[in-house]
This record gives structure tokens, C-alpha cells and sequence, in this order.
């Protein structure tokens, strides 16, 4: 149950799997704890109140307007808090170097319902809006730019490889040719131009016809899995042995990376097995908490949909304390 002060409000972003990532953090007073993915701080104003009056939360986020929402969790998080503003691989890979260590380091991936709910910012296929896509509001590239300038061939491969989309070579080749006669500059011309350009059986099944191709240029626009590649060796650089990992992903693309990564850091002796004796003398890095990805409930999924797709690994990191 939530204190009544961190109760969201019916705007906010409702913090998923909130209960397995308490249990998987094990926050404890007096430790060091990253929310890598701060949004509107659900999971950082838990994650504060396990640590009881006693230790420090710092807060990322790329989108600026995090800041908003880290303004008012700081008034009430009752520990040291700190936000800081950058791509979550850039930033642990500085504070790492910088000797900052933590226990318990959170990513929980993707998009805010802010975001996705602001029609301004252009993410969802189901409102009219400007092409934009950017979570950092900052950065030059957005969607329009990629729907108006990326060549066809490399939109089949990212509507392909980031959105698994079937009708990949149709979408790109309908692209190209409504942006020769008129450049894209809503969401809505975009959804439009998919519609048209996919088999009208296609546009029945598999959920919103444009789901996947924007999926895909969200993906491109924000680098999401070479961030994603990058933030997670620096993640584990940064625990201090015994520090508790907690990801979650919404897709298969960054599931995958993320089950990768631990899988490789799990291993012990990389020798090969007819060699009698260890001679790499490699050690595990991590523990896997749970062997497989841990789903939401039927009743999170009832309560908020968005939860559907979640999945959370966790690992420890291995070690003799410091
Ligand atoms: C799913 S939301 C997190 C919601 C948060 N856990 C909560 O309970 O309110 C993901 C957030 O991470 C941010 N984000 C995604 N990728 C990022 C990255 N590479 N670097 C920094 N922030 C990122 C997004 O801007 C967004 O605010």
C-alpha cells in the first residue's frame, strides 16, 4: 500500500510491477539507490520511502520534463534526492567514473504515460500531432526528420528490425512516395499513409495499424537499444557487490538484450569443457534473482493495460562486500 502522500494522481504515471521491484531492490535504510528512469517518479517515491529517512536517491531522466515531477518528489522524498538530466547510458558511465557507487540501480524502460499522453509530443498514433518522438526535447533528430529524409531501404530495416513489422517494404515504399509530393508533418498523415499502404485484412487484426512503425521511429529517433547496450555494463560497474539490478522491459528487442547481458554476466569458467582444469579463472558477475522475467498480474494488467507488456529481470551483483 502506498503512503497517502504518494498516492499518483489520475494523470501520473502508474509505477509497473511496483511490488516485484521493491522485492527485487531490497532497498534497505542508509543505501545509495539510482532511478535511472525517473519520469514521474512512481517508482522513485517507493523506492525513497524503503530507505526510511536514511540515504540518497538520484534521478534520471532525458526528458526535461521530469524535472517537474522531480520538484514536487523531492519535497516529500524525506532523503537526499538529485536529478539529473541526460541519457541514463552517458550518466552512469560519468558517475561511475566519478567513484559514485550504489546498492540498487532501476530501469524501467520506454515511455511515461506523460508522455505518451501529451499530444504535443507526438508518440501516439491515436491523436493528431507534430512527427516528434524525442523524449530529450533538445536533441536535433525526431521523427520527422526520419519519416522525411531516412532513405526507404533503411526505413524497412528499422520498421523491420525495431517494430517487427510484416508490411515493412509496403509502409516504406508508401512513405517515400506521399513525402515526393508533401513532406510529413503530423501523425496523423503518417497513420494515414500505414493504413493505406497495408492489405485491408492487416488492418483488422495485430492491434492499431500503425503500432509497430511507431514503435520503430521512437526506437530510431531515441537510439533506445544502443542506450540500452551501453547502460548496462555501466550499471553493474557502478553496484557495489551485493547491489541489486532491476530492469524492465516492454518489447522483445530490449528483453532480449537485457537477458543476454545477465546470462553473459552470469557465467563462471568460459573454458572449454573437456579442459580438466579452469584456466580462464573468470567468475560470475551477477546472479540472476529469478531465473525467468516476472510478469504483472492479471489485476495490474485489469487496472492499468500499459503493464501488459512488462517484464522485469533482476540480478545481484557478486562479490565480497567493499
Ligand atoms: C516508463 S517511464 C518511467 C516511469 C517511472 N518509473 C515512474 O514510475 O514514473 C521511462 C522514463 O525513462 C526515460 N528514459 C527512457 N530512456 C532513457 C534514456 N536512455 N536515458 C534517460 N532517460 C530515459 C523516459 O524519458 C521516461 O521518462
Amino acid at each position: 500500500m502506498l503512503p497517502n502522500v504518494l498516492q499518483p494522481s489520475a494523470t501520473d504515471h502508474v509505477p509497473v510491477l511496483a511490488d516485484q521491484v521493491r522485492e527485487s531492490l531490497a532497498v534497505r535504510p542508509g543505501e545509495t539507490v539510482v532511478d535511472a528512469t525517473f519520469g514521474a517518479g512512481g517508482h522513485a517515491a517507493l523506492l525513497a520511502a524503503d530507505l526510511q529517512g536514511r540515504g540518497k536517491l538520484i534521478a534520471i531522466d532525458r526528458d526535461p520534463t521530469a524535472r517537474t515531477y522531480f520538484a514536487r518528489f523531492e519535497k516529500r522524498a524525506g532523503v537526499q534526492a538529485r536529478l539529473l538530466s541526460g541519457d541514463f547510458c552517458a550518466v552512469l558511465q560519468q558517475l561511475s567514473e566519478n567513484g559514485v557507487r550504489a546498492d540498487a540501480i532501476l530501469l524501467d524502460l520506454g515511455v511515461s504515460s506523460m508522455q505518451l499522453d501529451r499530444p504535443e509530443r507526438g508518440f501516439s498514433y491515436s491523436v493528431d500531432a507534430p512527427l516528434d518522438m524525442r523524449m530529450d526535447t533538445s536533441q536535433d533528430l525526431s521523427a520527422r526528420d526520419v519519416v522525411n529524409e531516412w532513405p526507404e531501404r533503411e526505413l524497412v530495416t528499422i520498421f523491420r528490425r525495431y517494430g517487427e513489422e510484416r508490411f515493412a517494404k509496403q509502409i516504406a515504399r508508401a512513405i517515400v512516395r506521399r513525402r515526393k509530393e508533401q513532406p510529413f508533418e503530423r501523425t496523423g498523415e503518417l497513420v494515414d499513409t500505414i493504413k493505406c499502404a497495408i492489405p485491408a485484412p492487416a488492418r483488422f487484426g495485430e492491434g492499431h495499424p500503425a503500432k509497430r512503425v511507431f514503435q520503430a521511429l521512437r526506437i530510431a529517433v531515441n537510439d533506445e537499444l544502443s542506450s540500452l547496450e551501453a547502460a548496462l555494463p555501466a550499471a553493474l560497474e557502478m553496484l557495489r557487490p551485493g547491489g541489486r539490478l532491476a530492469v524492465i522491459s516492454f518489447h522483445s528487442l530490449e528483453d532480449r538484450i537485457v537477458k543476454r547481458f545477465l546470462r553473459e554476466r552470469e557465467r563462471g569458467c568460459t573454458c572449454p569443457p573437456d579442459f580438466p582444469v579452469c584456466v580462464c579463472g573468470h567468475e560470475p558477475e551477477l546472479r540472476a534473482i529469478e531465473r525467468r522475467p516476472v510478469r504483472p498480474s492479471q489485476a495490474e494488467v485489469a487496472a492499468n493495460p500499459r503493464s501488459a507488456s512488462a517484464r522485469l529481470r533482476a540480478a545481484v551483483k557478486t562479490g565480497a562486500p567493499e
